[in-house]
């Protein structure tokens, strides 16, 4: 079993400490967005009360445990029943750096990616380059040589996992900065109370907690790139200070007087509509204009569906792995919502399960046995006004806390509604909602439903 000592490293009981600039991102199923994690302990089990929950029976309840120390991170399997693979091996410990796939129990696949927003990141080794010649990705290239060397700020729109981050690690490694940092700062991932101080750096004893002075992504990109994703989420009072920097190039840290001068080329990424946010007064025009000089919009993967080949060999190669012309075919006609990403995942995950490096993938297993693609999902903007407004209880909480409560009543309830819609059938619930099949059983599973009971219900 874990030791005690390293349970009580959990990040709330480190929280008041400065923040660190080294990341650890994990993707699991179920989960749309990355867990982040600067300090402590990232529990993972099929229990609640751990940091990420994965509802599945070959599981354990408290599973496995990502420990951050100064010195590094690693990975320990809790002594578990079925077991922590990575490359194909059972694992006890493994210390983690980059980017890593690990098999928990014997069929869930989650991504830990550690990283440091301090240092000058190179595009990366593991196989983020920019692969796919259909036609939108040529366009895509050939917007990307023409804007890449000039000073440019540039926006990057597309749904999630379309590589938008990718794009900008391009823009960066083909611009005159190259060899200067590249760095990324999420502003969804970061407490609206903090994301001032990170971007902009804080004085010591600005607010309490600031223990000591920080740069903040701003001057730590200096001379770089910094990479603002979910530029979206910036607070409305924050973006005043973020359009400064852009047009005078001048950051002011928390709890000084004065501005500092900053050179940094400025490369943001959305998967909202920024023009809708301009709409709903959550997002300034004048920033908009901003951060639009250039502007590049990544296709979803079902509008170049020619680049599923390729794409699948490469990260099935990243693994040493090969893959059949069948499960090519295969993965070429599902319409992966998730877009690359789940495209990559899928393609790990089969690679893992036929034996890793040296395999052949013959076929997918059961889980991976899609059904047949949504005809055309189609999005209705036709929300009542007021209706996703937060009772108090939320407003109450820390925005990211009320978001997670929000997402997660949303979900229970969207699943519910969407099922019986559907005839209680879920292949007609996958087409209805445009959500992959086994994506859908995952979130039915997150959230204690049974889709057998809701069934029987239905009947009596
Ligand atoms: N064209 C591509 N070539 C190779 N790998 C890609 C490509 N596009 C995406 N990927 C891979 O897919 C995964 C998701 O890409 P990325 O993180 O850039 O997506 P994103 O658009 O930033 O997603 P999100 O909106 O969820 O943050 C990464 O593992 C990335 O390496
Ligand atoms: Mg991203």
């Amino acid at each position: 079993m874990a030791d005690e000592d390293s349970k009580t490293m959990t990040a709330p009981a480190l929280r008041a400490r400065a923040p660190s600039s080294r990341f650890v991102e994990v993707v699991s199923p179920g989960t749309p967005s990355p867990f982040r994690a600067r300090e402590g302990v990232v529990r993972i089990g099929r229990e609640d009360g751990n940091e990420i929950v994965i509802r599945d029976p070959f599981v354990s309840r408290c599973h496995l445990e990502i420990r951050i120390f100064p010195h590094g991170v690693e990975a320990v399997d809790l002594d578990t029943k079925n077991g922590t693979h990575f490359q194909g091996a059972r694992i006890r410990e493994l210390a983690l750096k980059d980017e890593v796939s690990l098999i928990l129990g014997k069929q869930v696949t989650i991504r830990v990616r550690v990283g440091d927003d301090a240092k000058a990141h190179r595009p990366d080794p593991t196989g983020s380059e920019l692969v796919g010649n259909s036609p939108p990705m040529e366009r895509l290239r050939a917007a990307l040589g023409r804007l890449s060397p000039s000073p440019l700020t540039v926006l990057i729109e597309g749904e999630t996992g379309t590589g938008k981050e990718v794009l900008a690690r391009s823009i960066h490694a083909l611009s005159p900065r190259s060899n200067k940092p590249f760095v990324v700062f999420d502003c969804a991932a970061v407490s609206p109370n903090l994301i001032a101080s990170e971007l902009f750096g804080h004085l010591k004893g600005a607010y309490t907690g600031a223990v000591s002075s920080s740069e903040g992504a701003f001057r730590h990109a200096h001379t770089g790139t910094l990479f603002l994703d979910e530029v979206g989420e910036l607070p409305l009072e924050l973006q005043p200070a973020l359009l400064r920097a852009l047009e005078a190039r001048q950051v002011k840290p928390v709890g000084s007087e004065s501005y500092q001068a900053v050179d940094v080329r400025v490369v943001a990424a959305t998967n909202r509509s920024l023009e809708a946010e301009v709409e709903a007064g959550r997002f300034r025009k004048d920033l908009l204009f901003r951060l639009a000089v250039g502007r590049l919009k990544v296709p979803p993967l079902r509008a170049r569906a020619e680049d599923i080949p390729e794409l699948a060999r490469h990260f099935a190669a990243n693994l040493g792995g090969t893959l059949a012309p069948a499960v090519l075919d295969a993965l070429s006609v599902q319409p992966w919502p998730g877009n690359v990403r789940e495209l990559r995942n899928a393609v790990e995950r089969a690679v893992m399960l036929a034996g890793g490096a040296g395999c052949l993938v013959t076929s997918l297993d059961d889980d991976l046995d899609f059904d047949d693609p949504p005809e055309g999902s189609s999005r209705a903007d036709t929300l009542a006004p007021g209706s996703l407004v937060p009772p108090p209880e939320l407003l109450a909480m820390q925005f990211q806390d009320a978001k997670q409560v929000a997402v997660d009543t949303f979900e229970r309830e969207y699943l519910l509604k969407l099922f019986e819609a559907a005839g209680y059938n879920l292949s007609q619930a996958a087409r209805v909602s445009g959500v992959h099949r086994r994506y859908l059983r995952e979130l039915f599973k997150k959230h204690g439903l049974d889709t057998t009971a809701l069934r029987a219900l239905k009947n009596r």
